[in-house]
C-alpha cells in the first residue's frame, strides 16, 4: 500500500518506490498543511519531519492568524483568510463575497484510481495505484473540497485532482479551482519550462526563481505553441543525471496556468491548473465540479530520471487503444507534397510510387471536402468534393488498399469557415459575442463545442465519412485559438463557462468516435503541435509535433517535446527540401535519422524526389522496421544538443532490459581541424560487452559510458549516423 495515515503525527505518507509526499494536519482545526516532497523516507520520526518543515505554530493563533496562514506551506491554499500568495481555489458567492477556508474532515484511502469522468487521466489498476482523498470543508459556505491523490506503486508519479461540491441551497460561482499546489522551502531552485511559437514549439528554457509569482500560461483554449503546461523546478546543480528535479505536467488541452511563487520566507508555491482567466463556474445546490488531474514526478537523480519516468507513465498508463504498445503503419501524407492542388489521380500516382518503396499507408490532408481549394473556405462542409476526387472516397481508398496500403484522412472537426454551407444555416454555431465582429484566424471560426447540437452534427458527419470506406486513421486538426468568446446558448452568468465547456465538448466527441472506432488510428494536430498535451494523448496515441519538418530544427523541438512525453507519440515525418518553412537543404538520410525518432513517415512528392533519395526510401523503412520496437518502448537519454553546442546533437534509447541500444549523432555543423568529436554513452549495463554494429568494436558498457567514443569521419553540414550496440555477453 503506497499511502499510509499516521494517525499519532496526522500524517499521510505517500510512497512511490523512490518517493515520498507527505500531508500534515496541523492541530485541532486541522489544517491542510504540506510537509514534504522529494526522495523516500525510511525514517520513522514524522513528528520531526512535521515540525521541522512546517515550522513552529503561533501559540496564540488567534491573534496571529494572518501571521500563520501567509506562512505556513498549504496544500490547497484558498483566497481571502490570510494567506496573501497564489491561491488554488477562489469562489463569489451570491452575497458577492469571495472568501473561502477549508480545514479536514474525512479522508478514505483505498487501491485503484477511480476515472475522471468527461476528462482525460491516467489511469492504473488496484495493483498498480492507491488512492487517497481528503474530504475537506468551508463549513461557513457548506462547501465540500475533496483533494485525491493517487500513487503509482511501480512508477515515481503521483496524480491529484480536485472535486468541489455544493452542499449548499445557494449557487456559488467557482472563478478559480486549480489541480495542485505545494510549498517547498526553496533550496536555490531554478525552472525549467518549454517555450514556442508555430513552427518552432518547446523550446527548453532554464531561468532562476525569483520573489514573486513567475511562470507559464495559455488563454487562447488550447494549451498552445506559445507556451506548456508543463514546470520542472530543479536545483541550481541539477544536471542529466545529478540533483532534485521536480516535474509538474497538466492533463488537460485548454487555458492553464502553471506558477512557481517565491514567498517573503523563501517557500516556493508551485501551481497547475486551468487558468482562472476566463474560467468561472456556477454550481448549483449538490452539484459537483471536478478539476483536470496534474501529474508530479520526482528524480533525486536528474532531469533524465524525471524524463524517463514521465515517459514510462505515459506510455503504460495514459496513452490508449489498439495502437498504444504497437508499430504504427508508416504514412506518406500529401500535404507538403500538393497543399491543396490534388485529384484521386495524383494521390493514386504517390501512392502506387510510395507503396513500391515499403510505406504503409497514404493520407489524404486538407482540401478534399466542400469548395476547398485554399484555407479561405469550407470548414463544416464535410461532404466529398467529387469535382476532386471522381468516384468518391470509395473508389479512392479501394485503389490505395489494393495496393496493399492503408488509407488515411484530414479533418479539421472544431472549426467553421465565414464561408460555408454550415455557417450560411448556423451562424450561430461560431464562438462570437453578438453585435461584435469576431475575430478571423486563417480565415475562420470556431464552433461552440459546448452545445450538444453541435458536437453531434459534426460528429455525425465524420462518423458517415468514415463509414463510407475503409478510412484506418484520421488526423484531426485545430488551427486557430479561440477568443471572442461568447455562446449563444449560454446565459449571461455562465458565459465564464464556455472555455472548459469547449474542451469537456471536444473529449467528448474524441471518445466517441474511438469508442466506435476502436481500431482507428488517430493523430491529433494543432496547426503543428500547439496541442501536444497529456490531454490529447488520452485520446490520441501520437501527435504531429510541428509543422516544422526541417531535420535541424526538429532535433530542438522533439528535444524539448521528448522532455515529457515519449517518442513513441511524437509524429515525426521525412520531408522536401529546401525546406518549406525555413528554406535549409539537409541531406535525405539526416532527415530519416531524425525522423526515426518519432512516428516516422514522409511528407512529401515522391514522384518528385530525386531518384538518389527515392532509392534511400526502402533503406529507411527498413531501419524503421528495425528499430521502431527498440525506439517505441526504449528509455531515451539525451546526450548532447544544438541548443548548447550550435556543431552537434545527440540522444539513444536503450532498451528496458539493456540487450540493445540506438544512439543518433548528427553532426549540425562541420568544425574544421577537429580530429572527431568524443561523446559519452548512458544507460548501459556498465559489466555488459556491446558489439558496435557498424564498426568492427566490441568493449563494455562501462568503456562506452566512461571512456566514450569517438565520432569521425562526418564531412560536412547535417550530417549524421547512427550507432547500433548489441549486447553479446
Ligand atoms: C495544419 C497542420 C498541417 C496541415 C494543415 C492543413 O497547419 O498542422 O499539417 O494539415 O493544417 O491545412
Amino acid at each position: 500500500m503506497g499511502i499510509i495515515y499516521h494517525e499519532q503525527e496526522h500524517i499521510f505518507k505517500l510512497d512511490t518506490p523512490n518517493t515520498t509526499y507527505m500531508i500534515g494536519l496541523i492541530d485541532e482545526e486541522r489544517f491542510i498543511g504540506h510537509v514534504y516532497y522529494g526522495k523516500r523516507l525510511r525514517d520513522t520520526n514524522l513528528s520531526f519531519w512535521k515540525q521541522q518543515l512546517m515550522g513552529p505554530l503561533p501559540s496564540r493563533r488567534n491573534r496571529e492568524r494572518v501571521s500563520f496562514m501567509d506562512a505556513y506551506p498549504q496544500e490547497y491554499p484558498t483566497h481571502g483568510i490570510g494567506d496573501f500568495r497564489q491561491s488554488a481555489f477562489e469562489v463569489k458567492t451570491v452575497s458577492g463575497h469571495r472568501a473561502v477556508g477549508i480545514t479536514y474532515k474525512s479522508h478514505q484511502i483505498y487501491a485503484g484510481k477511480p476515472k475522471l469522468s468527461g476528462l482525460p487521466a491516467t489511469f492504473g489498476n488496484k495493483e498498480e495505484c492507491t488512492t487517497l482523498e481528503l474530504l475537506c470543508v468551508d463549513q461557513h459556505l457548506n462547501l465540500e473540497v475533496i483533494l485525491s491523490y493517487t500513487v503509482f506503486e511501480h512508477i515515481d508519479a503521483i496524480t491529484r485532482n480536485v472535486k468541489i461540491r455544493n452542499q449548499s441551497k445557494d449557487s456559488i460561482m467557482l472563478t478559480k479551482a486549480l489541480s495542485l499546489s505545494f510549498d517547498l522551502p526553496d533550496k536555490g531552485y531554478e525552472m525549467i519550462t518549454l517555450h514556442g511559437s508555430w513552427a518552432r514549439e518547446r523550446q527548453i528554457e532554464r531561468r532562476k526563481i525569483g520573489h514573486g509569482i513567475q511562470g507559464v500560461s495559455s488563454i487562447r483554449g488550447e494549451s498552445g505553441h506559445q507556451e506548456h503546461p508543463f514546470i520542472a523546478i530543479v536545483s541550481e546543480h541539477t544536471t542529466e543525471e545529478l540533483g532534485e528535479a521536480y516535474g509538474v505536467n497538466f492533463v488537460y488541452s485548454g487555458n492553464f496556468t502553471a506558477v512557481a511563487e517565491r514567498s517573503q520566507f523563501d517557500l516556493i508555491r508551485i501551481q497547475m491548473g486551468i487558468n482562472p482567466v476566463e474560467f468561472e463556474w456556477e454550481l448549483k445546490e449538490k452539484e459537483e465540479f471536478t478539476t483536470p488531474e496534474a501529474v508530479m514526478v520526482y528524480s533525486s537523480q536528474g532531469i533524465g530520471t524525471m524524463t524517463r519516468t514521465f515517459h514510462d507513465l505515459y506510455r503504460n498508463h495514459l496513452i490508449r487503444g489498439e495502437y498504444k504498445d504497437k508499430k504504427r503503419p508508416i504514412l506518406i501524407n500529401n500535404w507538403e507534397a500538393t497543399y491543396f492542388n490534388f485529384t484521386t489521380e495524383k494521390l493514386l500516382d504517390i501512392a502506387r510510387n510510395a507503396s513500391k518503396l515499403g510505406i504503409e499507408m497514404l493520407v489524404m490532408d486538407d482540401g478534399w471536402f466542400g469548395k476547398r481549394n485554399n484555407d479561405d473556405c469550407a470548414l463544416g462542409d464535410w461532404v466529398v468534393n467529387e469535382e476532386k476526387l471522381p468516384g468518391g472516397l470509395e473508389y479512392l481508398v479501394n485503389e490505395v488498399n489494393k495496393l496493399g496500403m492503408k488509407f488515411g484522412i484530414w479533418f479539421e472537426p472544431e472549426m467553421i469557415s465565414p464561408d460555408s454551407e454550415l455557417y450560411r444555416k448556423h451562424p450561430d454555431w461560431a464562438i462570437q459575442i453578438p453585435g461584435r465582429e469576431p475575430s478571423q484566424c486563417r480565415q475562420q471560426f470556431v464552433l461552440d463545442y459546448s452545445r450538444k447540437e453541435v458536437r453531434d452534427y459534426i460528429y455525425q458527419r465524420i462518423s458517415k465519412i468514415l463509414h463510407s470506406a475503409n478510412i484506418e486513421y484520421v488526423k484531426w486538426d485545430m488551427n486557430r485559438p479561440l477568443c471572442d468568446l461568447g455562446s449563444y446558448a449560454l446565459e449571461a452568468k455562465n458565459q465564464g463557462e464556455l472555455s472548459h465547456r469547449y474542451v469537456l465538448g471536444v473529449y467528448e466527441v474524441q471518445e466517441k468516435l474511438i469508442t466506435e472506432f476502436p481500431h482507428l488510428l488517430l493523430e491529433n494536430c494543432s496547426g503543428g503541435g500547439a496541442r501536444f498535451d497529456p490531454g490529447m494523448l488520452y485520446y490520441s496515441p501520437q501527435i504531429w509535433c510541428s509543422d516544422d519538418t526541417d531535420a535541424v530544427e526538429r532535433l530542438k523541438i522533439q528535444r524539448g517535446t521528448a522532455m515529457i512525453y515519449p517518442i513513441s507519440c511524437i509524429g515525426a515525418h521525412v520531408s522536401d527540401c529546401p525546406n518549406h518553412t525555413v528554406g535549409r537543404i539537409t541531406p535525405f538520410e539526416t532527415r530519416g535519422h531524425v525522423a526515426l525518432a518519432g512516428t516516422f513517415g514522409y511528407e512529401l512528392d515522391v514522384t518528385k524526389i530525386s531518384k538518389e533519395d527515392q532509392e534511400m526510401i526502402p533503406k529507411q523503412v527498413a531501419l524503421y522496421h528495425k528499430h521502431n520496437d527498440l525506439i517505441r518502448t526504449g528509455d531515451y537519454y539525451r546526450i548532447s544538443s544544438v541548443l548548447d553546442d550550435p556543431c552537434r546533437d545527440c540522444y539513444m534509447i536503450v532498451a528496458k532490459d539493456k540487450s540493445e541500444a540506438l544512439v543518433t549523432y548528427v553532426q549540425v555543423l562541420a568544425r574544421p581541424n577537429f580530429q572527431s568529436y568524443r561523446i559519452y554513452l548512458k544507460g548501459l549495463d556498465p559489466d555488459a560487452m556491446y558489439s558496435w554494429e557498424e564498426m568492427n568494436l566490441t568493449q563494455s558498457g562501462e568503456a562506452y559510458m566512461q571512456a566514450g567514443i569517438d565520432i569521425t569521419g562526418l564531412w560536412g553540414d547535417y550530417k549524421s549516423m547512427l550507432i547500433h550496440l548489441i549486447r553479446v555477453e
